[in-house]
């Protein structure tokens, strides 16, 4: 009788082992475990074991019977990992999964991406078009980057602390860190690198972030907003490239009606300085009208002077704007904070 078990038990986990398909997984099941098969056949001869060996044999018994099951419930588990859910069918031993079906809970708020976000990539696309790499530099500034290398002095009234948000006391400290309340800290960023690292002039790069000022909140300010910088430096790089690129990204953006206009200006960091507005229909049908849009200039000698780049050799145009600005203008936004709420009912209008 142990002989027989012995018998069942390696012919069972060797054919087992060679079943190439549910099918014949299945006749394996029958032909062992099921109700006529070898097992029971051998419970149904415990009768005439001896009284004696009877421990033993049934020892034995449940032993096999245990190797055997475990060892179908492992290969038909990697079966139905391999097959998939037709397996599980035909076998019916768990229920058909359809991984192709829609879900029950049916989605009904397909999530979309923020308007300023999908603007940001929009501006980054348009610009990359036209040669600018996108660069970025860190919100958590040092006044070095936001003032000192710009060419803005120290009794400047945009260093003021009650204009800006200081995370040092800028009276006592060295070097006092800020939140940064401009991108042009990137153009000053990604001049010392290309200095140090040897690889620039020429430089040609956008740079999209947050900015953050105290500013009281209102329908046209908020404390956190972001700007897109624009730095290009080369051989021979005048006015004239500044305007047409403002030109060719307001027609890129706006469409072939969008028109440009500079104003002079003054900024510390560049010379001459301009205001630069655009003139687009805020909604369809709307007459044309200009919205100011944000500031440029050649970069001042001073400036390429404090990064280590020679002004007589090299000569660049820079500007920043408000994305919030462009994107209220474009997609007729009226109220900034509503940019900031994450209100569903705005969201899901644009
Ligand atoms: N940083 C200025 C601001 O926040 C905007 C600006 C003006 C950026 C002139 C420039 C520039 O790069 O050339 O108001």
């Amino acid at each position: 009788m142990l002989d027989t078990l012995n018998t069942i038990e390696s012919d069972g986990l060797a054919e087992l082992a060679s079943a190439a398909d549910a099918d014949a997984l299945e006749q394996w099941r029958i032909a062992y475990l099921g109700t006529r098969g070898k097992l029971k056949a051998a419970m149904g001869r415990m009768k005439s074991v001896a009284k004696a060996d009877k421990p033993a044999v049934g020892k034995r018994m449940n032993e096999v019977k245990k190797a055997l099951e475990d060892k179908f419930q492992q290969v038909s588990a990697a079966f139905s990992v391999k097959m998939g859910a037709s397996f599980d069918a035909e076998v019916g031993h768990r229920p058909r999964i359809d991984m192709t079906e829609p879900g029950l809970i049916e989605s009904r708020h397909v999530g979309r991406r923020h308007i300023l976000a999908r603007v940001r990539e929009e501006l980054v696309e348009v610009f990359a078009r036209m040669g600018f790499a996108v660069a970025t530099g860190p919100e958590l500034e040092d006044d070095e980057h936001n003032f000192v290398k710009l060419n803005i002095p120290a009794d400047h009234p945009a260093r003021d602390p009650i204009d800006n948000f200081y995370v040092d006391n800028p009276a006592r400290t060295e070097r006092p860190r800020m939140l940064r309340s401009q991108t042009s800290t990137v153009q000053i960023r990604v001049m010392d690198a290309a200095v140090a690292a040897g690889t620039g002039p020429p430089i040609k790069i956008i740079s999209p972030g947050r900015v953050y000022r105290p500013d009281t909140v209102d329908a046209t300010h908020h404390f956190m907003f972001h700007q897109l910088e624009g730095l290009y430096i080369d051989r021979g790089v005048s006015m004239v490239d500044l305007k047409s690129t403002l030109f060719h990204f307001a027609r890129a953006y706006f469409g072939p009606e969008a028109q440009v206009r500079l104003r002079s200006s003054f900024f510390p960091f560049t010379e001459p300085s301009a205001e630069f507005d655009l003139k687009i229909a805020l909604k369809p049908g709307d007459e044309p009208d200009w919205i100011e849009l944000g500031g440029c200039g050649m970069v001042h000698p001073a400036v390429l002077t404090a990064c280590g780049i020679d002004p007589e050799e090299w000569t660049g145009f820079a500007f920043g704007f408000g994305i919030e600005r462009l994107a209220m203008g474009k997609y007729g936004i009226p109220d900034i904070r509503l940019l900031f709420e994450n209100d569903l009912r705005f969201l899901q209008q644009l």
